[in-house]
């Protein structure tokens, strides 16, 4: 299980069947390898995949073999890492090494990690000439960026633990219902999650917890993700379609709504996966909680206005059109509309500052409003 928040640099990590795993991590036998945990084919089976080139970390971001925002970021670090090793005598190396970046941040657009990481790793190769120092610094920034999303979750833990205990408090000692949107645990964040860090560390502390897991078509990283990482780690909860979210709150079935974020402007705007918004309509209009938890690499600190300035994903229709599952032992798609059904497929919305009641980050609990987050993260405005 989850003993490990206090733990300092022995972190035990997220368990499946026992074992521990992060999602991605370097192959401790081959410098030349990145492994990740293929999210294609989870839940139904686990598996592993090797990343060797730049062009691999490209593929496995757009087609969702790695996914959520802190996990893309350091995929796309790593990504540099893997560049660095493309280099042979030919090369230009500050060319390859642009181009590599501006490939794998061109991978998906919304989530502000994926940038962030991989010019994180540019920045600290600005100045390095010789090909032996690039490629351990590179390495280096990549697992260094690794590690800190993993603190950032382990203290994300820690604040939004204490929105838990308040409301068990309040509701002496009965489960706590948290509703949450997509997958935002630690498949999507290396290690914890950022959404499930509290609720892992609750659980841990004999806090009664249980989660409503939206599906979170088209894709249904809830159904098939968040269910998954939740049950393996012993956490009650409820699948449940995505349009479920306002009922169970009317009739006051959640108690608290904690989502994710792949890009939070610096007034506090949030980008998360497409319904986000709705939720956090019906959450107003009932006066539920809704908390984005999120780490600072989420935050573009440049923009103002989520709606105006946030790009949205827009992906294969036919992931709408279709619907992905598990029959006679195999991974299977299947059309669920007439052949010739148009489909749209908007991966993100925004849900706009106004409706959110705080952002959990690594430094606190902050309202979303520009002055609140500028002066949690005052060294990152200008
Ligand atoms: O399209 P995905 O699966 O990458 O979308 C993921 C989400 O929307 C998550 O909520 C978000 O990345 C936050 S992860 C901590």
């Amino acid at each position: 299980m989850f003993y490990s928040f206090e733990q300092g640099k022995n972190i035990k990590k997220m368990k499946i069947d026992n074992q521990n795993y992060q999602s991605i991590w370097a192959d401790e036998n081959d410098p030349s390898v990145i492994k990740v945990i293929d999210q294609q084919k989870l839940p139904f089976f686990f598996e592993t995949r090797e990343l060797r080139s730049v062009e691999d970390v490209f593929n496995a971001i757009q087609d969702m073999t790695v996914r959520g925002a802190p996990l893309i970021g350091a995929a796309g670090a790593f990504g540099i890492y893997l560049a660095t090793l493309e280099i042979n005598l030919q090369t230009k190396i500050r060319e390859h090494l642009s181009n590599a970046a501006r490939y794998l941040i061109s991978s998906r657009p919304t989530a502000i990690n994926l940038s962030w990481a991989v010019n994180y790793v540019m920045e600290k190769l600005k100045n390095e000439q010789s090909l032996t120092s690039i490629t351990k610094i590179a390495l280096d920034a990549a697992l260094e960026i690794c590690e800190t999303e993993k603190e950032n979750c382990r203290q994300i833990g820690k604040y939004g633990l204490k929105l838990i205990e308040d409301i068990s408090r309040e509701k002496k000692g009965l489960p706590v219902n948290i509703l949450t949107h997509c997958n935002a645990g630690w498949l999507a964040c290396i290690d914890y999650g950022t959404v499930t860090a509290p609720v892992y560390l609750a659980h841990e502390k004999g806090i009664p917890v249980h989660v409503w897991v939206d599906e979170t078509r088209p894709r249904n990283q809830g159904a098939m993700l968040t269910t998954y990482e939740l049950e393996q780690n012993g956490i009650p909860c409820t699948l449940i379609p995505d349009n479920t979210g306002g009922h169970l709150m009317q009739q006051k079935l959640v108690d608290i709504v904690i989502v994710g974020s792949d890009r939070t402007t610096r007034t506090g705007d949030v980008a998360n996966k497409i319904g986000t918004y709705l939720k956090a309509l019906a959450a107003f209009d009932n006066k539920i909680p809704f908390y984005c938890a999120l780490p600072s690499s989420s935050i573009d600190f440049n923009i103002s206005d989520g709606v105006q300035e946030i790009v949205i994903e827009e992906r294969n229709p036919e992931e709408v059109t279709h619907v992905t599952g598990f029959l006679d032992g195999k991974i299977q798609s299947v059309r669920i509309c007439p052949d010739r059904t148009v489909a749209a497929n908007y991966g993100f919305d925004i849900t706009p500052a106004r409706l959110i009641t705080g952002l959990i980050t690594e430094r606190g609990i902050c309202r979303a409003t520009e002055k609140d987050i500028k002066e949690m993260f005052s060294y990152k405005f200008n």
